[in-house]
């Protein structure tokens, strides 16, 4: 049909909603593009799986989308991001962007004692994704990780700001500040929603790296650099596909957004295998 692929949308997955603040910073970095975002919620949370389970439910993800035509994959979820990245490149031929590249990229330039903590899931931290990748841009930095899986449902309850909120914060981060940390990295979707408690912990003298911020600049930067952006007088469609019953993605995202999530989806993706149709439209 002679359609280009910078006409082609942006796909972005997660585990379930909360890439929503990843979605949220690249429709505010590029509101020209469209974008499909997909929300694994009925094999939510990603964060206790084992890496061989999650990089099978990302190349899973990967393949439905990129049957709809995506023409770039955000790996919103860090836990997907700290696991499955190199399974994925190996799969697909269109660019990927995961979060935690960006994000120890800027924490290195942002450090000035050398000292950087990384918050994430089990499985992020597990990983060591982020340590590895911030010791091959610059040896000299030491990182201090720590797993905060209680967050997760905090941020989803939306307990972001109340005294559960902020003992949870306390009894997490206290060994960081303790360590002499200079800057941390909210590795995880919904960390940054709990931006406020994790600034208050942590003090003055720490900079809070967002991952979502920095992803959405490389997204902006990838596309630049190939000739995909679309004209920045076009505004974007965004389309939502989920696992589950779309109800609760419905109420946390628009929460989450600040606005009205447009059409959420509920597919299968057993049925993807035979057929690329959704399954009905919710809501
Ligand atoms: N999206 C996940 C991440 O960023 C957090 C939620 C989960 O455990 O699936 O690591």
């Amino acid at each position: 049909m002679g359609i280009t692929l910078a006409w082609k949308a942006i796909g972005i997955f997660d585990s379930g909603v909360g890439g929503l603040t990843v979605l949220k910073e690249v429709v505010k970095t590029l509101p020209q593009e469209d974008t499909i975002y997909f929300g694994d919620t009925a094999r939510f949370p990603y964060g206790t799986k084992s890496p061989e389970t999650v990089i099978r439910y990302s190349l899973e993800i990967a393949s439905f989308l990129v049957k709809r035509d995506i023409k770039l994959l955000v790996v919103a979820c860090n836990t997907a991001s700290a696991v499955s990245l190199e399974a994925l490149q190996n799969e697909l031929s269109i660019p990927i962007v995961g979060v935690i590249e960006p994000g120890a990229r800027r924490a290195v330039a942002t450090t000035r004692s050398g000292k950087v903590g990384v918050i994430g899931t089990e499985g992020t931290i597990k990983s060591s994704a982020y340590a590895k990748a911030i010791k091959r841009m610059n040896q000299e930095v030491e990182v201090i990780t720590r797993a905060c899986p209680m967050f997760v449902p905090l941020a989803e309850e939306g307990w972001v700001d109340n005294e559960v909120a902020r003992l949870t914060a306390r009894t997490y981060l206290q060994g960081l500040t303790e360590e002499g940390v200079d800057t941390l990295v909210l590795g995880c979707t919904h960390y940054p929603l709990l931006k406020g408690v994790i600034a208050d912990v942590m003090g003055n003298g720490v900079k809070l790296v967002d991952s979502a911020e920095e992803t959405a600049r490389a997204v902006a930067e990838i596309l630049r650099n190939n000739g995909l952006l679309r004209p920045s007088s076009e505004k974007g469609n965004h389309h939502y596909f989920v696992t589950d019953v779309p109800a609760g993605f419905i109420r946390i995202g628009n929460r989450l957004l600040g606005e009205k999530l447009g059409d959420v989806y509920q597919v299968s993706l057993d049925d993807n295998r035979e057929s690329e149709e959704p399954k009905g439209e919710a809501e």
